[in-house]
């Protein structure tokens, strides 16, 4: 088993997300961490002009009601494996569609999407399998947009525990994100990094890539 592959550790993460999931909304910690990846991935999907989008890994929706809201697409599919950060979510908003499911295994149609994002989840997922899946239920010319946690410069404790196999998180490099999405037949539109409110040792790396036609 590869790092990028299946940690294996879906339970366990499942587990620690639904006892998380009250703490998760706090204002600072929305506004300096999670927000910026989110505008990010707002600003693509208009710029796509996506209307049948699905957010994976969405916790408790925070993404998948601010894209419902603010780009008024048909549809918007808020989806995760935990039940309590779906809780959460289903309080938020009654117009996005949530649904309990695996990254790896999505329940939808082949083509049936235009859009996949996912910001801030990505590390837990078997990542070539996800990828192949959002490629799956992508239509031609649909895109993925993946937000993952990136230190600037190699830090050798969070380096030696990504790496680790009892590790349920793999953070992968750049170079890694564009393997895995030439890998998973996407053509990489664009990769940089997130601008935080203040300088951060980690932040947050964006991958597009388009379901070529
Ligand atoms: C840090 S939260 C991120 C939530 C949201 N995307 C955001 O940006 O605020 C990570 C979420 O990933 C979910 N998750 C982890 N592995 C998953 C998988 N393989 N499939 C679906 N959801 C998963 C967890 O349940 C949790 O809700």
């Amino acid at each position: 088993m590869t790092t990028t592959q299946r940690r294996g550790f879906n339970d366990t993460v499942t587990r620690f997300w639904s006892f998380a999931a009250p703490a998760y909304d706090q204002r600072c910690l929305q506004r300096w961490v999670y927000r910026p990846a989110q505008d990010e991935v707002i600003a693509k999907l208009r710029q796509h002009g996506s209307t049948q989008i699905a957010d994976i890994a969405c916790g408790t929706g925070i993404l998948a009601d601010r894209i419902q809201r603010e780009l008024r697409p048909d549809e918007v599919y808020g989806i995760d494996m935990s039940e309590g950060m779906l809780a959460q979510a289903r309080k938020r908003s009654d117009r996005v569609r949530w649904m309990s499911a695996p990254a790896e295994e999505l329940p939808f149609e082949d083509g049936f999407l235009d859009a996949v994002v996912t910001t801030s989840a990505f590390h837990f997922f078997d990542q070539p399998a996800a990828l192949a899946e959002f490629h799956r239920v992508l239509a031609p010319g649909g895109i993925v947009a993946v937000t993952t946690i990136s230190p600037h410069q190699p830090i050798p404790v969070l380096q030696a525990m990504s790496a680790a196999v009892w590790s349920p998180a793999h953070n992968p490099s750049e170079s890694e994100l564009l393997a895995l999405f030439a890998g998973a037949g996407f053509t990489v539109a664009d990769q940089h990094r997130v601008r935080r409110p203040f300088w951060t040792p980690i932040s947050d790396l964006i991958t597009v890539g388009v379901k070529p036609a």
